[in-house]
């Protein structure tokens, strides 16, 4: 009898854990869907055409790309403004040292490392306000490294 109520137990305790993971998956209105990285001269950002200005940019229907430089202690731009139901493909680099660039409470992380391009796409449905951290220690300001993403 015994070994019964511990299956049951187990077996609440399997759909409760997939229940969560479904809904981190779809409930915070971003979702990565794709991620790679490129090379880049960290020195010569001044030179390079998405990043000597930071910003987002309209490049289809509903596609948008977003330009972004993490630097001791901040992300360029700042807020990152969306439209809702689009996608997103944000291309970062760093201006210094290695930071981390994550949209709190979703599944968009990726790293941005001086030198490297991280792109990743993500999907944007309704209007919501997001923090962007950094997820990588960069020095005595990591902990107060922020930026912010807005869904309109
Ligand atoms: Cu930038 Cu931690």
């Amino acid at each position: 009898a015994y070994e019964k109520i511990w299956l049951a137990f187990a077996i609440v305790l399997i759909l409760l854990l997939l229940g969560s993971v479904t809904y981190g998956a779809v409930g915070p209105g971003v979702a990565m869907v794709a991620d790679s990285e490129a090379q880049i001269d960290a020195n010569a950002l001044d030179e390079d055409d998405r990043f000597a200005e930071p910003r987002v940019e309209q490049v289809g229907e509903n596609e948008y790309e977003a330009y972004v430089v993490a630097y001791q202690f901040g992300f360029e731009p700042s807020p990152i403004v969306v439209p809702e139901n689009s996608t997103v493909t944000f291309q970062i680099t760093s201006r210094d040292v290695i930071h981390g660039f994550e949209v709190a409470g979703t599944n968009a992380n990726t790293m941005a490392v001086p030198g490297e391009v991280a792109e990743i796409t993500v999907e944007v449905s309704e209007p919501r306000e997001y923090g962007i951290v950094c997820n990588e220690y960069c020095g005595a300001g990591h902990h107060a490294m922020e930026g912010k993403l807005h869904v309109v």
